[in-house]
This record gives structure tokens, C-alpha cells and sequence, in this order.
């Protein structure tokens, strides 16, 4: 008789190689390259979230990325690769505009929509006839994609409608049990995903804002517009990633806009009722905002602040609001309630955008 083994049910743990973010081991990218050349699914750092790498030209590892994330398969991936001219066997022909953004905001925290060719297949696009491009300019990314030689299908490595990872660790806590390596460089700079332009309409359209802000695209291409989900269902489905509910926490959130004084008195009441129904709640927003609702509102051991930075800096709002977002989980609260940031320009315009999502749509407006 052979000798009985416990029975395991397979369960895959992935492997975390930490690397220097700036001048990372040539051996451990080298691995993580081989690893994404035989089919398999790697999370790496880029400039603004972790992706969950596959071969672009493996349908069963860009399947498996679908499936890991637990996304439709209608959410098309971002296609990464070293340089432009990488992009140029990906997509049917490369306009001058494309040309032109891509020569000044390459490498860097944008992903270009524009005309697919056949070397990339049905399911990283989800059927479209259109492919997302990005040059990623993080030190890791660069080198993976140069020592990987195929290009790199990522979408952010969090499970799908999760705020997307910025830490090695979220991608450990949202998919560890799913995929095959985690390169660890540290949290990520940017903090919210890149800005994605379609440069198949005209004219050119910001489906979703990010690193790269508007003015700045703008200055490149005076006639870009931004796209608006609420007033164009079309435009919802010409990116079927844009779904309204993403980048959420588990806790439901409500989102107060408004001037300030008017978000403050409702928010003051809000909690009021919270607190009577013996509910605790958090409070997410910046240091100032934060520091007037204590005032207005008092303390409470019911009341959990959670800061997302100054409203000095928009840039450092946008590096922590995702971390921030798995912290209202953490807190172990029955309902957050997020006061938005008061400004709209340069990277903010994205913060906001996140902070709607993550709400669902559960917005008060004050
Ligand atoms: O910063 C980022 O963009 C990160 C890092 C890893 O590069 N990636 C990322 O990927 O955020 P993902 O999959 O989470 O978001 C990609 C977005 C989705 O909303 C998707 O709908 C849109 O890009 N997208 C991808 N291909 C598209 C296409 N052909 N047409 C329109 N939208 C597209
Ligand atoms: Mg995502």
C-alpha cells in the first residue's frame, strides 16, 4: 500500500521579490520576465498602481488575469511596452497627434486609445477594435517590459471594483492566492492609474483623468475634451471600464460636495443620526476639512478620522486616497462619509474622480 498524503487542495501563494525601486536586480527582473514569457501573471510596481502582468499575446495568461481579478471580460487591458516604436506592430497606423503626446508625455502616467492590429487579440481589448497603449516610466516597469520582449497586458492589481494597490501588500491581500509573482518595489508614486485618451474620436477625449492632467494634455492638443459619463451613455460604453461603482471600499460610502460650510452643517448632522442609531462611522478627508469638522461636530469614540493628506497638495492626496480607501475597511466602521476636495485642477480633477466612484453614486450635494 502506498503511504496516504494529506490531501491539499491547490492553492497557489505568490512569491513577493523585493526589489530597489530605482536601480532594480537584474536577476530578479530577468525571473520575473521569464515567468511573464511562459504564461504566467506578475504584479509589478509602475508609476501610479501596481499592474497584474501577462504575456499580451497569450490568450490563456490574458484570460487567466481576467479571472484572477474576477473582471468582465467587456473591461479591455492596457497594453505596456518600452517606447513608441514598440507600439507601432500593436495598432493600425499612428496618427500625428498620437505621435505628438507620446514624444512628450512618454514615459509616463498615460495610456493612448487608438486603432488596433491583429497582433493583439479579441480578449485584451474585449472585442473593441481599439487597443490601449502606455509607456510606464517607473524604474521596475521599464525594466520589465524591455527584458520581458512581448508586450505586457496590466491592469491594476486589485480584485475587480477594489481601490486599486499601491503597495505590494495590497496586491498580496487581493490576489496573492491567484497569481505567480509579486515584484515589490514599495509604494508607488503617482497613486492614481494613468489618464486615458482616446485619440479615435475626434475630437480626442479624456475617458478617464490620472496622472497626466487635462491642462497639460491641452497644451499638446487644444481641442481635447472630457468625456462625462453621467450626461453620454455612449461614451459609457466606448470605455466599459468606466463603470460608476469602482475603486470602492467593502464599508459603503457617501460623498458631501458643496461649499464647505454647507457640506460641513450636513455632515454634522449626518453623524448625529449615525451616532443615535449606534452606528460608528469615519470621517475621510483632507487635514483642513478634517480639522473643521472636528470642530463643528466634537469628538467621539463613534467618530474615526481618517486623513488623506492637505489640501496644499493635490499630488500628495492622490498618492495616499487608495490606501486611505482599504484604511475605511480597516477601521472597522458601519458607513464613511467623504468630504470632497475642494480643487479641480491638475491631478485633483482624478482625486475627485475617484471619490465619486468609490461612493457608487451615493453623492450629497450641499
Ligand atoms: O495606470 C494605469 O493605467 C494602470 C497601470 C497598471 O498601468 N493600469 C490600469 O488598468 O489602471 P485598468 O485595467 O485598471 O484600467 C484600464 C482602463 C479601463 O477603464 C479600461 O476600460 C480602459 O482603460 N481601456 C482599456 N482599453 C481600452 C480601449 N481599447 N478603449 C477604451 N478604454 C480602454
Ligand atoms: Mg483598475
Amino acid at each position: 500500500m502506498p503511504p496516504e498524503y494529506p490531501k491539499y487542495t491547490e492553492r497557489r501563494v505568490a512569491e513577493i521579490l523585493r526589489v530597489d525601486p530605482v536601480h532594480p536586480d537584474t536577476a530578479i527582473i530577468e525571473r520575473a520576465a521569464a515567468c511573464l514569457r511562459s504564461g504566467g501573471l506578475v504584479a509589478f510596481p509602475t508609476e501610479t498602481v501596481y499592474g497584474l502582468g501577462a504575456d499580451a499575446t497569450n490568450t490563456d495568461a490574458v484570460r487567466r488575469v481576467f479571472a484572477a481579478k474576477g473582471r468582465p471580460s467587456t473591461d479591455p487591458l492596457i497594453v505596456h511596452v518600452p517606447d513608441l516604436d514598440s507600439v507601432r506592430p500593436l495598432v493600425s497606423h499612428l496618427t500625428d497627434s498620437a505621435v505628438t503626446v507620446a514624444r512628450a508625455l512618454w514615459p509616463g502616467p498615460l495610456t493612448l486609445v487608438l486603432p488596433r492590429s491583429g497582433l493583439i487579440g479579441t480578449e485584451v481589448t474585449a472585442g473593441l477594435e481599439t487597443v490601449a497603449v502606455r509607456v510606464p516610466a517607473h524604474p521596475v516597469a521599464r525594466a520589465l517590459v524591455i527584458a520581458a520582449r512581448v508586450p505586457i497586458a496590466a491592469p491594476s492589481a486589485n480584485l475587480f471594483s477594489r481601490p486599486s494597490p499601491t503597495r505590494a501588500e495590497h496586491v498580496a491581500d487581493d490576489l496573492g492566492d491567484a497569481i505567480d509573482l509579486i515584484v515589490d518595489a514599495g509604494a508607488t508614486l503617482v497613486g492614481l492609474e494613468s489618464t486615458v485618451l482616446d485619440l479615435t474620436s475626434d475630437p480626442p477625449r479624456v475617458l478617464r483623468p490620472g496622472g497626466v492632467s487635462l491642462e497639460r494634455l491641452r497644451e499638446l492638443l487644444p481641442n481635447v475634451v472630457l468625456r462625462d459619463v453621467q450626461a453620454s451613455p455612449t461614451d459609457a460604453m466606448r470605455s466599459p471600464g468606466m463603470l460608476s461603482k469602482h475603486y470602492a471600499p467593502r464599508t459603503p460610502l457617501t460623498l458631501f460636495e458643496g461649499n464647505t460650510q454647507g457640506v460641513l452643517d450636513r455632515i454634522a448632522a449626518e453623524v448625529g443620526v449615525a451616532i443615535e442609531r449606534g452606528e460608528r462611522v469615519a470621517l475621510l478627508g483632507t487635514h483642513e476639512m478634517l480639522a473643521r469638522a472636528k470642530q463643528a461636530i466634537g469628538a467621539s469614540p463613534a467618530i474615526t478620522f481618517l486623513e488623506i493628506g492637505s489640501d496644499s497638495s493635490a499630488a500628495g492626496i492622490a498618492s495616499r486616497l487608495y490606501a486611505s480607501l482599504r484604511d475605511c475597511d480597516a477601521a472597522g466602521v458601519d458607513r464613511v462619509l467623504a468630504l470632497q476636495v475642494a480643487d479641480d485642477r491638475g491631478i485633483a480633477l482624478a482625486v475627485r474622480d475617484r471619490l465619486r466612484r468609490a461612493s457608487a453614486g451615493d453623492i450629497v450635494r450641499c
